[in-house]
């Protein structure tokens, strides 16, 4: 049974609210109208293949009621601990390598590999397990270098107090070592696509704008 007092606001991101339930469950809510189904789907999916996600335990249209996974995101941990940046870096390129090898599922349409199009250190959350990839509502299909590339994109764009440009340098750098040295050339298309998806502030807005003219050069 859904019970609406007994849920305790946790986070609201660009598309959803968290909540978490007496239980200890975690409920995502959408404030879109997106059909939580295909995430849970997806999620579930991802299970099967050994790619750490939380476990899914039950979902409606507009609810998906999730394993609550403790601890803190990675974006925060970088942040908390800016000498750890290069080997967090390794660890997103890791999680990528795993994304590398699973299958595309059928249920997906377009061609080509999975992608999470939104794989950035504020949707992993670094658990008592090891790290868990959260967020999985823009999973498409295509080519794993733009993947790649979008996670260079959301943090090279991200507004930073000065003093946390060096850290962001690091991890940036780390990561950028431990891919596919060709996700460069995915730049582009990956500031496009970032553009178009959400509202943006008019400093990242610039910087996307610049990130997609390196085509032209
Ligand atoms: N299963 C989970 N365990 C722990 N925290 C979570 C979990 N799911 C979501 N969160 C928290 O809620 C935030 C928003 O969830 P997310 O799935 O990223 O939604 P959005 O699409 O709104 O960004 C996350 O950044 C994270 O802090
Ligand atoms: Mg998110």
């Amino acid at each position: 049974m859904r019970s609406v007092a007994q849920r305790q606001h946790l986070a609201s991101g660009q598309d959803s609210d968290v909540f978490i339930r007496s239980d200890g469950l975690l409920v995502k809510r959408t404030r879109t109208g997106r059909d939580m189904r295909s995430e849970a789907r997806m999620m579930t999916y991802l299970s099967g293949c050994g790619i750490p996600v939380p476990r899914v335990h039950e979902v409606t249209a507009d609810e998906l009621v999730m394993q609550y996974v403790p601890g803190p995101r990675m974006s925060e941990e970088i942040g908390r601990k800016p000498w750890l940046a290069g080997c967090l870096g390794r660890e997103l390129a890791d999680l990528h390598h795993r994304l590398d090898v699973v299958p595309a599922p059928d249920f997906l349409s377009g061609e080509g590999h999975l992608l999470h199009l939104d794989l950035h250190p504020g949707n992993v959350v670094l658990g008592p397990e090891g790290p868990v990839v959260l967020d999985w509502a823009s999973a498409t299909k295509g080519d794993r270098r733009l993947d790649v590339a979008l996670s260079w994109v959301s943090l090279a764009v991200a507004r930073l107090a000065p003093v946390r440009k060096l850290t962001r340098w690091r991890f940036l750098r780390s990561f950028m070592a431990n891919v596919d040295p060709k996700a460069v050339d995915a730049i582009p298309e990956a500031a496009r696509i970032r553009l178009q998806r959400h509202d943006r502030d008019p400093a990242e807005r610039a910087a996307l704008e610049k990130l997609m003219d390196r085509e032209s050069h």
